[in-house]
């Protein structure tokens, strides 16, 4: 019998892009006892108990099967009378997706075509740039270093002919940075001059510290809005998403979810429903002042962008090499995650804060120790 064949039978696109460096990080954290762990992008409080009571009670009511590719109705109905209070438009409709990434996934598989170009802002949330392979277009990277922020001239110069779709998430993964409202209604000019699709990635958008959380949807109608309860309501193992935008490229959303996940888990759907009447604003306070606690203990110590928002912070690495510093960070008990995860830049590290204080301060003495012996 041969043992060569299913390396044979591995397709070509799969090859675009490795998950090596991770990996590696991962193994190296594999082996630490009682690791101080502020690499992980999901919150630290649980789902609320109403949430958890009404997957169970829907599960007890046999609301097991299949949904309607595009969501129960409860959900959609209530998710769509919100959306249109807010925005207005004329053409906004909304389905539920199976978590955010399922909706990233429909939305580049509805609107990318083979050698297309994607405009992304480096550094960027892991899934962009191979997705955006998998297809066969282009990803376009506009370097945000070292404030992050989004120089609109750089956008205009890096839009051709064969620019698609721009990938847009404020506050980011894996900076925390949130652009100015300035910074986003040009953006979504700019997108909307050149007939250049806006995809917005929202996730974090309950997780914002400094000011009102901003929209390019509010500038851009066309614009395609992808949010979930993953890390609002801490529902990452429940898979519920949901996207809004232009009736036509919802519908070929949906007709390709169709033919791929099917529909969200009903049980969580209902759950999501629910997760809509349950007041999260506490956690919000509680992680601004997570926020501010990883701030103040670092100042002195890293140069960093000060993060408006979601659960990250972006720090450059001292000695210059993000995975080095990682190596030497494991090595010392503490688990971070290098920018090369996301980012063509080896030079950063990224700190989740969604962590206990006492993790949190923990952190903060070995990252003090460690720039003090760079
Ligand atoms: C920017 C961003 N988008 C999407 C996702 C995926 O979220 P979901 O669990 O809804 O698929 C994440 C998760 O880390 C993220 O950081």
């Amino acid at each position: 019998m041969s043992q060569s064949a299913p390396a044979s039978w591995i397709a070509d696109r799969s090859q675009a892009f490795d998950s090596s460096g991770i990996r590696k990080v991962f193994d190296l954290a594999a082996s630490l006892e009682d690791p101080i762990n502020l690499s992980i992008g999901q919150p630290d409080f649980d789902v609320p108990e109403s949430v958890q009571l009404a997957c169970v009670e829907a599960i007890r009511q046999g609301k097991n099967a299949y949904s309607p590719s595009q969501g129960i109705g409860a959900l959609r109905e209530r998710l769509q009378s919100d959306i249109d209070q807010r925005y207005g438009h004329a053409d906004r409709d909304v389905f539920i997706s199976s978590g955010t990434s399922g909706g990233l996934v429909l939305a580049i598989l509805s609107l990318v075509n083979p050698g297309d170009e994607v405009i992304i802002f480096d550094p960027y949330f892991v899934m962009y740039s191979p997705l955006v392979q998998l297809v066969g277009g282009q990803p376009v990277l506009i370097d945000t270093y070292p404030d992050f922020r989004i120089d609109l001239n750089q956008v205009e110069a890096a839009i051709s002919d064969r620019t698609k779709l721009i990938l847009f998430n404020s506050p980011a993964n894996p900076t925390g940075v949130t652009p100015s409202r300035d910074e986003i209604v040009g953006l979504a000019q700019l997108a909307d001059r050149h007939n250049v699709a806006l995809l917005s990635d929202e996730i974090y958008s309950q997780f914002v510290y400094d000011g009102d959380f901003v929209s390019p949807a509010d500038t851009n109608p066309q614009t395609i809005v992808i949010d979930g309860f993953s890390k609002s309501h801490a529902m990452t193992g429940w898979r519920v998403g949901w996207v809004h935008g232009p009736s036509e490229v919802i519908q070929t959303m949906i007709k390709l979810q169709q033919y791929s996940f099917v529909c969200a888990p009903q049980p969580a759907q209902w759950a999501g429903l629910a997760a809509l009447d349950v007041e999260m604003t506490q956690h919000r306070h509680d992680y601004q002042a997570k926020r501010d606690l990883l701030v103040d203990g670092l100042r002195d110590h890293y140069e960093f962008t000060t993060p408006g928002g979601a659960f990250y912070l972006f720090p450059k690495a001292p000695g210059g090499s993000g995975t080095d510093f990682v190596t030497r960070a494991i090595e010392h008990g503490l688990l971070v995650i290098p920018s090369s995860i996301f980012s063509r830049h080896d030079s950063h590290f990224r700190i989740s804060y969604a962590a206990s204080d006492e993790t949190i301060e923990r952190g903060i003495q070995v990252l003090r120790r460690l720039a003090a012996s760079a």
